[in-house]
């Protein structure tokens, strides 16, 4: 099972530690549909870590490369996109995501984006004197934001990627027909 024709490809949106790219991984890998990164394609393009291009450029320089992505997938079909958990900020991505296929929200409990995220440092915006405290804030701000994109919402707490892929998928499945053809 992959997507409907009508549909171009599978974008994946939520907070930091929700598991999009390695979910996202794991579907393109079972519908042999192509893997993108939004993320990685701008570390590509300034062949610098995320938290190095925020301390050279500045967030402003790379919320614009978040809006260059999405423009540049716009003629992309059958792939899986992973994006960063800020790209629902600008308003401007807003159509562009829509346009790129069915969205799916990958959503998990505070505590448990906590425990992921604290394992590693290559979050620039959770560098701060209280992480928890930020990922709430930020959480607050975002999560009406993700709610008002998805097709689809996925809750990740307490499952493997592949749980969730399985869940992504079958979500994807009972997705109403004629959805699929509003979104032509
Ligand atoms: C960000 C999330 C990160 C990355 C950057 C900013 C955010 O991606 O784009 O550090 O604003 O939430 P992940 O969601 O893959 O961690």
């Amino acid at each position: 099972m992959h997507l409907p024709e009508s549909v171009r490809n599978l974008v994946l949106v939520g907070f930091m530690g929700s598991g999009k790219s390695s979910v996202g991984r794991e579907i393109a890998r079972r519908w042999g549909y192509r893997f993108i990164d939004t993320d990685t394609s701008i570390r590509r393009k300034y062949r610098k870590s995320i938290p190095d291009i925020f301390a050279s450029f500045g967030e402003p320089l790379f919320r614009d490369e978040e809006n260059q992505a999405l423009q540049d997938l716009q003629n992309t079909h059958q792939a899986v996109i992973a994006t960063g958990g800020g790209i629902v900020l600008q308003p401007r991505n807003h159509p562009l995501l829509r346009a790129l296929g069915v969205v799916v929200w990958l959503t998990a409990s505070q505590e448990v984006i906590w425990e992921r995220v604290s394992r590693n440092q290559n979050r620039p915006l959770l560098r701060t004197r209280d992480p928890r405290t930020t990922i709430s804030n930020l959480m607050s701000t975002r999560y009406p934001l993700y709610h008002s994109l998805a097709d689809i919402t996925v809750e990740t707490s307490g499952l493997t990627h592949q749980e969730v892929a399985d869940r992504a998928v079958a979500a994807i499945r009972l997705w109403p027909a004629a959805q699929h053809e509003d979104r032509r």
